[in-house]
């Protein structure tokens, strides 16, 4: 179909779309929109190339040294469009209840009337990219399809390696399959005959991130950058997928799936949720440490999962991803070999230095180059660095890359039924008070871990950084709906699952972060964190040991396998030591949080905080 959508605008549908509500929302956007051309994504590699090479003519790519890294690229971002932005991030249900009080929350009237004339003539002078995508295994009964338009090239790659992305998608939507709708633009619209005056487009003073949950819609005006762009992942995968698993009864999580395999052979699954920047790309890329010969962890998913119970009572994971957006800054061979080996080609980095044989280089990656050229394209050197401060790669540089690259994937990543989950993990950042690690009593007891969570911001979030904030289950920016019913949909999972007489994911609560009083990490994490992990499996097993305390069960000293590493018991005891008086302010953080949510709190989250006072006192 040739459509004209208006006046010198082609639709160029492809033979092999045949969905008329499809086209004819493509034709009602780019009608709004009013893009100079419109492309469909084939998800062919040589349309990646092309696109690749279009945005190197464009200056938003520079092509890494071949030699060093094969089919690989920088892009440096705007300054202002380097984060996600959460006070722009808009949850637009009927009822202002329905998004709740961790939300922005704007009637979709209103916000309809407000984006309308944004997004007139938002695309002028450059191309809509149509990119169909789907978030899961293709055709899989869990996967679920989406359809981005956006004017940005680089949004069209990165969904490349991210997603199932391409041609295969219209096959699974035949006709009339569901789809969700989701409109990008980077809010810079060229005049005729104008061309980018910036390698970065994008609106550096008005952002929009909105969904809209009963219409299950997205549109996202302003940004390039990672989760506020790429609307598959939080924005889909989390907001609108978490309203999805409330209303048909599963989970969409931000969280990790990984496999562990003992040295007998018996495969276990965990999915653990950390808040942004707080190592769920490292520990789902783990790497046994020493003194653990013949274990084995393998990665399903580094970020985002998607959970549904079974009929044997048991839940099921899924990746809904095809790719890594992780964290470059402090990835090195010795923190995350397998992420490294990951990264040998075939990568998109974004906000990283340039080094001068053509290569990247970032904080923490190993020896600083003698000079760089930084990720606002500034020179920099170690020297200016220690001066200055500046950092020559962003404290939220990442890179992307596709699954396929990590040689640690794990042989069931792709299929379509998922894995059997073992055990929950929850963990934030905080350089005091919480311990190393925790087992809940029950499925009540960890949601109300989960729930009362909080963590230190990262740069993840545009925003101030360090602060320790609530961040329930690490979904704070994520739950796009009311928080309270949200616990509430875990707990009542919880119950349904019990009524199977399954046995139930256990739940942990870890804390990698505790800090010295010199304010160094005490717990030398990465790899080693392992041995947190086989305490858990050991756990799973009613094998392993440990002692109840007014929030769970710990492990001892004892109780830890150390073979092969030297962590003294002193060591040990800073970072699992129960300060009465630091929790008894926390508590009061937990009291603040359920003031907070107190609009359908659930009932037993108050008694469970009343019987943790209760033995905390004791
Ligand atoms: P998002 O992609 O933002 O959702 O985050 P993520 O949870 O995948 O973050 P990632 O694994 O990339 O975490 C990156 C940061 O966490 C880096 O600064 C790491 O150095 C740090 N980190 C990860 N694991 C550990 C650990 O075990 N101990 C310590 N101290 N730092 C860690
Ligand atoms: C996060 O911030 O949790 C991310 C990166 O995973 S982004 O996709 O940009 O949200
Ligand atoms: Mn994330």
């Amino acid at each position: 179909m040739n459509s004209p959508v208006m006046q010198g605008l082609t639709l160029n549908t492809p033979a092999y779309v045949k969905h008329a509500r499809l086209i004819a929302w493509v034709a009602d956007m780019a009608a709004l929109c009013k893009p100079d051309h419109i492309v469909w994504c084939d998800g062919s590699d040589a349309e990646y190339d092309r696109l690749c090479q279009q945005l190197v003519d464009a200056g938003t790519f520079k092509r890494l040294n071949p030699a060093k890294r094969a089919n690989s690229y920088l892009a440096c971002s705007d300054p202002s469009d380097v984060a996600r932005v959460e006070d722009r991030t808009f949850i637009c249900s009927e009822r202002p209840e329905d998004a709740g009080p961790t939300n922005n929350w704007k009637a979709p009237a209103e916000m309809r009337a407000t984006l309308q004339p944004l997004f007139d003539g938002c695309m002028r002078g450059r191309t809509m990219y149509v990119v169909p995508f789907s978030m899961g295994p293709l055709g899989s009964p869990i996967a679920h399809i989406g359809v981005e338009l956006s004017d940005s090239a680089y949004v069209a790659v990165n969904m490349k390696l991210m997603t199932r992305m391409g041609k295969a998608v219209f096959d699974v939507l035949g006709t009339d399959g569901d789809f969700v709708p989701c409109v990008h633009t980077v809010g810079a619209p060229l005049q005729a005959g104008e061309t980018d005056k910036t390698p970065w487009p994008c609106n550096p003073t008005l952002k929009y991130i909105v969904h809209y949950p009963e219409t299950r819609e997205i549109w996202s005006y302003g940004s390039g950058y990672g989760g506020n762009a790429l609307l598959g992942k939080k924005c889909f995968a989390l907001r609108i997928a978490s309203n999805m698993g409330r209303d048909q009864g599963w989970l969409a999580e931000h969280m990790l799936i990984l496999g562990v395999t003992n040295p007998e052979g018996k495969k276990y699954h965990v999915a653990a949720a950390f808040p942004s920047a707080c190592g769920k790309t490292n520990f789902a890329m783990l790497i046994p440490p020493k003194g653990f010969e013949g274990w084995q962890v393998t990665t399903i998913g580094d970020d985002i999962a998607w959970i549904k119970p079974g009929a044997d009572g048991r839940l099921y994971a899924i990746n809904p991803e095809a790719g890594y957006f992780g964290v470059a800054p402090g990835t090195n061979t010795a923190t995350n070999p397998n992420c490294m080996a990951s990264l040998t080609r075939d990568v998109i980095f974004t906000n990283v230095a340039l080094t001068d044989d053509g290569d990247v280089w970032w904080e923490g990656m190993g020896e600083a180059p003698a000079h760089a050229i930084d990720w606002q394209g500034k020179d920099w050197t170690p020297q200016i660095g220690k001066e200055t401060g500046a950092k020559a790669a962003h404290p939220n540089a990442r890179f992307t890359v596709a699954a396929t690259n990590n040689p640690a994937l794990d042989a069931a990543w792709d299929d379509p039924r998922g894995v059997a989950i073992d055990a929950f993990i929850f963990g934030g950042r905080r350089s005091t008070t919480v311990p190393l690690v925790t087992e809940a009593r029950n499925w009540t007891e960890g949601v109300y871990m989960a729930a009362t969570m909080g963590s230190e911001t990262t740069a993840a979030a545009f925003g101030a950084q360090g602060v320790v904030r609530r961040d329930p289950f690490a979904m704070l920016p994520f739950t796009g709906y009311n928080m309270s019913d949200y616990f509430q949909h875990w707990l009542n999972l919880g119950s349904k699952l019990q009524g199977t007489g399954a046995k139930l994911p256990g739940i942990f609560c870890v804390n990698w972060f505790r800090k010295d009083e010199n304010g160094k990490f005490v717990w030398p994490g990465f790899g080693e964190n392992m041995r947190v992990l086989k305490w858990m499996i050991d756990r799973i097993e009613n094998k392993g040991q440990g002692v109840e305390h007014a929030f769970g069960t710990s492990p001892r000293y004892e109780d830890i396998h150390w073979s092969g590493l030297d962590f003294s018991r002193e060591q040990y005891a800073t970072v699992t030591a129960i300060d009465k008086a630091a929790w008894v302010q926390e508590l009061q953080l937990h009291a603040e949080l359920f003031q907070q949510l107190a609009y359908h709190l659930p009932r037993e989250l108050q008694e469970t905080k009343a019987r943790i006072e209760q033995r905390l006192a004791a």
